[in-house]
């Protein structure tokens, strides 16, 4: 098998069963056209994003990790009328991009974007008393995908899914002596959603477009 394979299988999938789409393929193409890296989910998994929210209903969702905002255009239109995005973005050229491809979306009034670094902006969430979320997307640095998950806790509630992206790292996962602290985040992630009693998890592996990579899924049960 080859990211040959793995790129026609997806182009096909996404033809079939996602569909083109000229907000999103407008958002990608501003990502690219500022020079930003094209490491936003694939068509097939903000699908997979989007019908899970509507599978549970949810109306509030957080996600940490904007970049161009592909994957929260996903998301925020899974939500129904009165439903709210918040998603967080350390940089602010990021952010800019984002918000006007979320403008152009005509989803500017359902997005709220932050820009700060998430252990600054969770905190604040926290502090404020943001009412729990029913759906979290972690998708930013994955050294610190644990320190994400526990200050979601603190704003989710039981029955809260938490999604968290890129959890393989091409098998990379295995490596308990990786100097890697993208890997060693995983692996800290792996051991916290083990022991963590209120977390229910699975995580799986993935290829396509994307290359080799996961994700995990937890369930806040607790
Ligand atoms: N979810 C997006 C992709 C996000 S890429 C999509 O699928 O469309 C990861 C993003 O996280 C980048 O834009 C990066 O700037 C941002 N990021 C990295 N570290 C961060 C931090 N500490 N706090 C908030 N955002 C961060
Ligand atoms: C990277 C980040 C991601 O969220 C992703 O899906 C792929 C790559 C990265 O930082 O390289
Ligand atoms: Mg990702």
């Amino acid at each position: 098998m080859s990211q040959d394979t793995w790129n026609a299988v997806d182009a096909y999938l996404s033809e079939q069963l996602v569909g083109s789409d000229p907000v999103l393929t407008a958002a990608l193409a501003a990502s690219d056209a500022a020079g930003m890296p094209a490491i936003h989910v694939a068509p097939n998994q903000g699908k997979l994003l989007h019908l899970l929210a509507r599978a549970i209903g949810a109306r509030r969702v957080l996600e940490i990790g904007t970049l161009a905002g592909y994957s929260a255009i996903w998301l925020a239109r899974a939500l129904p009328a009165g439903g709210k995005l918040v998603t967080l973005e350390a940089l602010p050229k990021h952010a800019d991009v984002a918000r006007a491809n979320i403008e152009r979306a005509g989803l500017g009034s359902v997005v709220e974007l932050r820009i700060g670094k998430a252990l600054d902006v969770l905190p604040a969430l926290v502090a404020e008393g943001a009412a729990p979320f029913d759906l979290v997307f972690i998708d930013a640095d994955k050294a610190n995908i644990p320190e994400y998950i526990t200050w979601s806790l603190k704003l989710a509630r039981v029955g809260t899914v938490m999604v968290i992206d890129n959890v393989v790292r091409e098998g990379e996962v295995v490596n308990a002596a990786s100097t890697d602290a993208s890997v060693q985040g995983v692996r800290r992630m792996n051991e916290l959603l083990a022991s963590n009693p209120r977390l229910d998890a699975t995580a799986i592996q993935t290829v396509g477009s994307k290359g080799y990579d996961g994700l995990a899924i937890a369930l806040v049960v607790s």
